[in-house]
């Protein structure tokens, strides 16, 4: 068990199950509809905590009344938010989303208006209580700050990067961080259609990882790198969220030491069982 720390955002995610994909300009309803938190860095944590961590997030909460499904969920999951910071005024970032069952995709139109967490903020905190640090590649100006002060302050303690959309100026992160996780859509953008060609073209001192829906994902670490296949799951049901479990994955492996092969491994497994399911509920104990 080890303490872990995220840094990103949390949302709220209206999800629409449709049976299929509308057509723009169409008019159909909705098989079911579900209303719950989101967000890269807490999916990611409402995962590691059912791997057994102890977990805390840092971040903007709005004082609203839909923050109360965003710590409902994390009181559930004994995830530690007193170091957020909370806004009187504004609006929880919230996520409009289409769950296709016909495919399981999942088309995300989200609203935002809500301040980014600042340096200040986070370099108040008591770092030394953690054993790792995970990063939502956003907010780039702060992170910048944020992975600087780790290295000057707290060297000792690894810290991971999430690498989910293109943003201008997330390349200058990538030399700060111990574990770098990218996604396929950001691969794709810099212009590679191969996972491995474009980890091999990464040259930085960190593990880094590349997940790629059902082809599975790849770990590159020094001159050493590695596949795993997807998990074949009967019926894909949800994929919102797959990325930040697979980052979980990784994260936990990696803080519990197991091997790179063993890390990817689970990581792969655990993706696509919260491919075969709705929502984050019991992902680990149906693994
Ligand atoms: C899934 C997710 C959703 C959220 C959106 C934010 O990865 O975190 O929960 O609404 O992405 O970009």
């Amino acid at each position: 068990m080890a303490k872990i720390l995220a840094v990103g955002i949390a949302t709220i995610d209206i999800v629409n199950l449709v049976s299929a994909y509308p057509e723009e300009d169409d008019e159909i309803r909705v098989v079911s509809q579900r209303i719950s938190r989101g967000g890269n860095a807490t999916n990611t944590l409402v995962v590691l905590s059912q791997l057994a961590h102890q977990c805390a997030w840092t971040g903007v909460l709005i004082d609203e009344s839909d923050a109360k499904i965003v710590t409902d969920d994390l009181d559930r999951y004994q995830i530690d938010y007193q170091s957020c910071s909370m806004l009187a005024e504004g609006k929880l970032p919230t996520s409009y989303i289409t769950l296709s069952e016909q495919t399981a995709s999942r088309t995300i139109i989200h609203h935002r208006d809500c301040p980014e967490l600042s340096f200040s903020s986070f370099s108040n905190l008591d770092l030394t209580r953690y054993d790792w640090i995970h990063f939502e590649g956003r907010n780039i100006d702060e992170l910048e700050k944020m992975l600087r002060w780790m290295k000057q302050h707290h060297p000792t303690i690894p810290c991971s990067l999430e690498i989910e959309k293109p943003r201008p100026g997330v390349e200058d992160l990538f030399a700060f961080a111990d574990v770098l996780l990218f996604s396929k859509p950001y691969a794709r953008h810099v212009g590679y259609e191969s996972p491995e060609q474009f980890l091999e073209t990464m040259n930085y001192d960190a593990i880094m990882t590349c997940s790629w829906g059902d082809q599975g994902a790849w770990l590159k670490q020094g001159k050493q790198s590695i596949h795993h296949p997807a998990l074949e799951v009967n019926r894909l049901v949800d994929t919102l969220g797959a990325g930040d479990t697979f980052n979980a994955g990784i994260i936990s492996g990696l803080v519990n030491h197991y091997s790179i092969e063993k890390t990817l491994a689970d990581a792969c497994h655990l993706a696509g069982i919260k491919c075969g399911q709705l929502g984050f509920d019991n992902v680990v104990s149906s693994s």
